[in-house]
């Protein structure tokens, strides 16, 4: 059996306001945190013990998902008090870990969907005997990932975080956030101070000869790290598009959890969740977005490809498109948000405030 590592301690800003209380793998996506869908790959793909390495609002996640028994597995806090970056967290994890030196463990980030296939990845590991095997995903525009060009054979040639220059973009095959590592790679990152493994860790070991190996999978893949990702992945899993055993219930157009309300006349579609006790009234329409837990949506509002915060209100006739609304934020009715708008936890916006056309 397989060792996971799990980073999970990022701030998560991008995501701002939805992870000012709730750490980014906690923020619900198709009605549940959105680690319980990771979770749930993981032990699909025969991972026993899962090292979970938190440090933001780190207390929020064992209290949710206690020792793992529920889900199968044996899962371990390790929790930097400072943040030590991605390899500061992998080596924090490297204590709980039980693998021998030489056998595979999985790190993956906190916030990818995927349908990666994780077991095969493994045995691609094993089979090119590599120190680091990380998953490639290709992407139209990869400015904002790890660039990992590779030679015919997979092996990583250059690993650029972050390019800065378009003479470094010279591929667009990028790191997707799921690596095998070599145990004892993992225990040779230094202690005690911040290490970037995709800034410092990866670059070294490829200036020291090491192999790493890259291994390009199309599969579904979405870093949910900006707010209209997120709510895309929601979506995908809600409809079926990437498949979850942590959904709860079938696939389909939209996910109503038990005690919401939803009016006869309301329409729902495109992966929509309705939270637990939220209320979506009379000639609404709620169309590929996330309502969390207690949300309430009044008569003739227009919601779409959107995120309601915990206990937020949108007001009657309000349109709601490509935006964010944070946990208890009231939004009078009248009022139109369009075009990836974050507003505030707890703001209150009176009726008819914030329009985007000229007429009203
Ligand atoms: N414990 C801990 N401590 N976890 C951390 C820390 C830390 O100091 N910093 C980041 N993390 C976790 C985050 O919670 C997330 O799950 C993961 O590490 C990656 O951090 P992100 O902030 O999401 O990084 P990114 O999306 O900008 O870039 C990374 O992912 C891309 C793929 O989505 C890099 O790995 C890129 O190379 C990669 O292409
Ligand atoms: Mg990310």
């Amino acid at each position: 059996m397989t060792e996971a590592v799990l980073l999970v301690g990022g701030k998560g800003t991008r995501l701002r306001p939805l992870t000012v209380n709730t750490p980014k793998p906690m923020v619900p996506a198709a009605g549940v945190p959105f680690l319980a869908h990771q979770l749930a790959r993981l032990k699909s793909a025969g991972v026993d013990h899962v090292v979970l390495a938190t440090s933001y609002l780190a207390e929020v996640f064992e209290p949710y998902f206690g020792d793992g028994s529920a889900l199968g597995l044996r899962l371990t806090y390790v929790t930097e008090a400072e943040p030590l970056g991605t390899g500061g967290a992998i080596r924090s994890a490297a204590d709980a870990l039980t693998s021998a030196p030489a056998e595979p463990v999985l790190v993956l980030n906190g916030d990818i969907l995927t349908g990666l296939d994780i077991a095969h990845l493994v045995e691609r590991h094993e089979a090119a005997q590599a120190a680091v095997t990380l998953h490639l995903t290709r992407v139209e525009d990869p400015r904002a990932f790890g660039l990992v060009p590779t030679d015919e054979t997979g092996r990583v040639l250059a690993f650029t975080e972050k390019p800065t220059s378009p003479a470094e973009i010279v591929t667009d095959q990028i790191n997707a956030g799921c690596y095998v590592f070599r145990r004892e790679v993992i225990d040779a990152i230094p202690t005690g101070r911040p290490v970037s493994v995709e800034r410092e860790t990866f670059p070294g070991l490829l200036a020291d000869g090491a192999h790493l190996q890259g291994v390009v999978d199309r599969t579904y893949w979405l870093d949910l790290g900006r707010p209209d990702a997120f709510v895309q992945a929601s979506a995908d899993l809600v409809r079926g598009v990437v498949a979850s055993a942590a959904m709860p219930g079938e696939p389909g157009p939209y996910l109503v959890l038990p005690g919401a309300k939803v009016a006869a006349g309301a329409k729902l579609g495109g992966g929509t969740v309705v939270g637990a006790g939220a209320e979506v009234a009379e000639g609404a329409v709620v169309e590929g977005s996330v309502l969390l837990d207690g949300a309430r949506v009044a008569d003739g509002a227009w919601i779409g490809d959107s995120l309601v915060g915990a206990g937020a209100r949108i007001g009657a006739r309000t349109v709601v498109d490509g935006a964010v609304v944070g946990d208890g934020a009231l939004v009078g009715a009248d009022n139109e948000l369009r075009k990836g708008v974050r507003v505030w936890c707890d703001t209150r916006l009176p009726d008819a405030s914030v329009r985007f056309s000229a007429d009203c």
